[in-house]
């Protein structure tokens, strides 16, 4: 079996038509939506990816900026940027771009966003409703993930789903989301005694964990779904999955590539819950 490509950078870029669309319509109301997002620091992969964020945002009609702070910065100047930006009007949508620098709290810089300009779905409070299955912003990686399946039209139903990973941003909402479709759902980590035993079992595996070519077509089941969250830069700078991609897609019955595949639609879903975040606060839908 040669595996299904799932086209992440196709999906997105439809899926992005309709959000424009939306944008227009909301526009014609005399709202435009803003998203802002905090970056702290000069990590290289960091500064990447917000430019891309604020880039997609104003392609598709919003407005965006970057706050970006000095890697020095203390706890209480990231807080304080915070807090103006909760209060402002103008800003529907706020990031905080993570990791931080060791003298600024993640927790507590999280815990201060304003749950309803939440678009990355970090605040406790929309952790807790996300895992009360009450609506609220998701996680932007994970639901991707599974507006790629939804698109790919991949019944979860009863299948048994692995994830590698279990953090708060991919692995942990990711399984959520799975077990929500009725999924039978696995989480493997480091501590995790035979990961292969899992893996070959599983009809859906995603990978998270950023080690290229952790998954081999051994580890894989003839026809399986297989899901590349990795994007770590060898030596050439070229970004590299956590999945041997020519080799599983052999065997798979459908996989994402890297880059392409999840990526796109990661920064699809930061437009699409700063849309939404908009949307909520003006009462419209
Ligand atoms: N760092 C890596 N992924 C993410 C993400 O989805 N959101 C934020 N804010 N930071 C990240």
């Amino acid at each position: 079996m040669v595996a299904k490509i799932l086209d992440g950078k196709q999906i997105a870029k439809d899926y992005r038509q309709g959000l424009k669309d939306q944008v227009e319509a909301l526009q014609t109301k005399g709202y435009t939506p803003k998203l802002s997002v905090i970056l702290v620091g000069n990590d290289g992969a960091s500064k990447s990816y917000v430019n891309s964020k604020k880039k997609a945002a104003e392609k598709i009609g919003m407005i965006s900026e970057i706050v970006h702070l000095d890697e020095s910065a203390s706890e209480d100047k990231v807080l304080s940027e915070l807090q103006r930006l909760n209060e402002d009007d103008s800003v529907s949508g706020i990031l905080v771009q993570v990791p931080l620098p060791d003298q600024v709290s993640e927790q507590k810089v999280l815990e201060s966003i304003n749950p309803a300009k939440d678009v990355d779905g970090f605040h406790p409070e929309n952790i807790g409703k996300l895992y009360s299955d009450q609506q609220t912003f998701v996680p932007c990686t994970p639901l991707g993930i599974m507006e790629l399946l939804n698109h790919a039209d991949i019944d979860l139903e009863g299948k048994d789903a692995v994830v590698i990973g279990r953090s708060h941003i991919v692995g942990q909402p990711v399984s959520k989301l799975l077990l929500q479709k009725n999924a039978s759902v696995t989480i493997l980590h480091s501590r995790t005694k035979d990961m292969h035993q899992h893996l070959k079992n599983a009809d859906i595996i995603v990978s998270a964990v950023g080690r290229p070519g952790l998954v081999t077509k051994d580890d894989v089941k003839e026809g399986a779904v297989v899901i590349d969250v990795g994007n770590t830069p060898d030596e050439n700078g070229k970004l590299k999955g956590d999945i041997a991609y020519d080799e599983v897609k052999e065997i798979a019955g459908a996989i994402t590539p890297v880059p392409g595949g999840v990526g796109p639609m990661t920064i699809t879903m930061v437009l699409n819950n700063t849309l939404m975040a908009e949307k909520m606060r003006r009462g419209i839908e």
